[in-house]
């Protein structure tokens, strides 16, 4: 007979994907209020950009990945990707630094293109302030922001938000993209982490 920890080891992943119950505070969204939020976002931008032949999404990697790939789904107009990998956080650190490093650029010429920049949360606004500065000097055409996440109070530097898919508290959280330390960005949901019981 085997033992329940032999067939954890035999079938790595399995429990081991349920590990974040142990630090989860609260589910805050969950996987159909983002969904139907999501639909809601890509109506919005398929409407508002009707008239554009160049559309182009630029996604904040690596957050923002899931957001992307479903929200694109439900734009029933033609538009091109791109990715840009920004890091402003270090590893265990819960607090932008308002250092912004570009890991990876664009490999489109954005130049009199309609740029929607896909974030996944907006925090302290530092990381999307360099961006949209940075962007703008290659001349797009118009150039927007879509943020999944607004943690709006705790911003320092004002952004110009055209699309928004929830204003949440002053809570850090994880999942739909959002890791913590780099893990759990596959869960469908966005859970708030209880920090005291999250240890690495
Ligand atoms: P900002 O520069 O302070 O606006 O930080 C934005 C970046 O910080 C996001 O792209 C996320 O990668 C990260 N971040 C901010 N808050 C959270 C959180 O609650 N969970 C996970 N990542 C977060
Ligand atoms: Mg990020």
């Amino acid at each position: 007979m085997r033992h329940a920890a032999e067939s954890t080891t035999r079938f790595p992943g399995i429990n081991r994907m349920e590990n974040y119950k142990k630090f989860l505070q609260e589910i805050l969204i969950d996987e159909n209020r983002l969904q139907k939020r999501i639909a809601e976002l890509g109506n919005a931008i398929s409407n508002d950009y009707k008239d554009s032949n160049d559309l182009l999404l630029v996604c904040i990697l690596r957050g923002a990945i899931i957001f992307l790939s479903d929200l694109s789904r439900k734009i029933n107009i033609p538009h091109a990707m791109d990715f840009m990998a920004i890091s402003s956080y270090g590893s265990g650190n819960r607090s932008s630094s308002g250092i912004v490093r570009i890991n990876m650029d664009l490999t489109t010429n954005i130049y009199g293109q309609d740029v929607l920049i896909i974030e996944d949360i907006i925090d302290s606004g530092n990381t999307l302030a360099y961006v949209l500065e940075m962007l703008s000097t290659r001349k797009p055409k118009s150039l927007h922001v879509c943020t999944l996440l607004d943690k709006f109070e705790r911003r320092e530097v004002d952004i110009p938000i055209r699309y928004t898919g929830f204003k949440i508290p002053d809570k850090f959280v994880f999942g739909y993209g959002l890791d913590l330390d780099e893990m759990y960005r596959n869960l469908p949901f966005i859970g708030v982490v209880d920090l005291e019981k999250y240890v690495i």
